[in-house]
């Protein structure tokens, strides 16, 4: 493999300890995958933020490393951590449990490291360009980024997110070279998908059947995707208000990446942009897809990038199966979960608008990223969801909270991803469906229908 002077002298050992192992982590990753050198990367995101799933262990390795003394070179996030940061007592969350975690989050910013921990970096400034070679560990980030942004990450562990953090660079190979960004799959689409729930159950049919290959859907361009954005509000004229509700105003870094969405999908908008992370994150989950194209909609896709011509061909012509994988026959819901992957502005405000002089009974949370939270709460759309029952929870999510010691036994999502992993992760029994659908279930406690 061939290093830089300056790569040489990191393995060397002449920047210390700590930056010695993060390119010996790299540079065996290179060598196992074939890589002729590393690469410099723009931002990193690291996984394996909750204590949760970090453990006593996982935090003792991330005290040492940052106890040599590392720091990040490159701008770098975090995951969702295991509890809202600000408002875990209200949420049940154990003294013990807490201690742990915001051990965990001083770790990080010891390294430098800002404690913004989410799974949507593009919605709250860390939004890459296309082409620009990133290291993102987070599964449903790894494929928004890759195939909406056209950026190029594989998906990184927590260790080598974290090496990649300290050194700023990532060996080149899989999604970061040209003839692994090409179709492997041929997905023709001949049923209706038009709820983001539907194109999480899309999702999950794919993921199962093409593992970690690289899907290129046909039949689901702009026009099914705007229709998708259409039938979740109810008229044109209420979507162009939230549209307007949600519009920038100041220059945030935040707002600066809605800008950014908006005028590279302006055909889709947010609710565009909100399908296409339910897709990635559903085929991240049943499959390990880490990059898609869609004919006429994502940009390696719209440049004739994706070499589609000896791809094998999948017809889905229903989302059923999928549908009845992601459903356990559960009447009784104790928590409706929104928000996977973290919830944009614009969904936020579509529950504000649904819970309008209703009353949960159900616990209701929407995660989101701190930071779309709190335009969230300027926006008064906080203080309506709460005025209802519900809560808007920031830096963490279903999966890696601590569910199980709150004592719920059942959850309905909007999410696949969600529906994928509560049962397995948290213990709960699951129903999935329709934002409407999950909505109504807080309200009434039971699952409509
Ligand atoms: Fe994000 Fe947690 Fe879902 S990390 S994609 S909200 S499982």
């Amino acid at each position: 493999m061939h290093l830089t002077l300056e790569e040489k002298a990191m393995l060397a050992g002449d920047f210390g300890p700590g930056i010695k192992k993060a390119v010996e982590i790299i540079v065996a990753l290179g060598k196992i995958y074939g890589a002729q050198e590393l690469v410099p990367v723009r931002s990193v995101q690291v996984a394996g933020v909750s204590y949760k799933n970090l453990g006593d262990a996982g935090l003792e390795f991330l005290r040492e490393w940052a106890g040599q003394g590392v720091q990040v070179r490159v701008p770098t996030t975090l995951n969702p951590a295991g509890m809202d940061l600000a408002r875990w007592r209200e949420l049940g969350i154990s003294e013990e449990f807490a201690r742990k975690q915001m051990a965990v989050i001083e770790v990080f910013e010891a390294m430098g490291i800002a404690p913004s921990c989410s799974c949507t970096p593009y919605l709250t400034g860390n939004l890459p360009a296309f082409g620009q070679h990133i290291a993102w560990s987070e599964s449903s980030a790894v494929s928004f980024a890759n195939s909406v942004l056209g950026a190029r990450t594989n998906r990184e562990g927590g260790p080598s997110a974290l090496a990649a953090a300290i050194t700023g660079r990532t060996a080149r190979y899989g999604l970061h070279l040209d003839e692994n960004r090409r179709a492997t799959h041929v997905i023709e689409v001949r049923c209706p998908v038009v709820s983001e729930a539907d194109f999480g159950a899309l999702g999950y049919l794919v993921g199962r059947r093409v593992g970690d290959g690289v899907p290129y859907f046909k039949g689901l361009g702009k026009s099914q995707m705007a229709l998708a954005g259409r039938q979740t509000s109810a008229s044109l004229r209420r979507e162009r208000s939230v549209e307007r509700s949600v519009e920038p105003s100041s220059g945030s870094d935040a707002d600066l990446s809605l800008r950014a969405l908006r005028r590279d999908l302006p055909e889709l908008g947010n609710r565009g942009q909100g399908t296409l992370k339910a897709l990635g994150a559903a085929m991240a989950a049943s499959g390990a897809v880490a990059l898609y194209h869609v004919e006429g909609v994502t940009p390696e896709a719209r440049a004739g990038n994706v070499g589609a011509a000896e791809a094998e061909a999948v017809v889905i012509d229903s989302l059923d199966e999928g549908y009845a994988a992601l459903n356990s026959p559960v009447d009784q819901i104790d928590l409706v979960s929104i928000g996977c992957p973290h919830a944009s502005l614009i969904e936020i405000e579509e529950v504000a608008r649904w819970l309008e002089g209703k009353r949960v009974r159900a616990k209701l949370w929407i995660t989101t990223a701190r930071e779309t939270g709190e335009r969230a709460q300027e926006k008064g759309l906080v203080e309506r969801i709460e005025a209802a029952g519900g809560r808007v929870v920031a830096d963490t999510c279903l999966v890696v909270a601590p569910i199980e010691e709150l004592g719920l036994r059942s959850m309905a999502t909007n999410s696949a991803k969600a529906a994928f992993y509560a049962p397995t992760h948290s213990g709960l029994e699951v129903r999935f469906g329709r934002l409407e659908q999950c909505l109504e279930a807080a309200v009434t406690g039971r699952w409509p229908g």
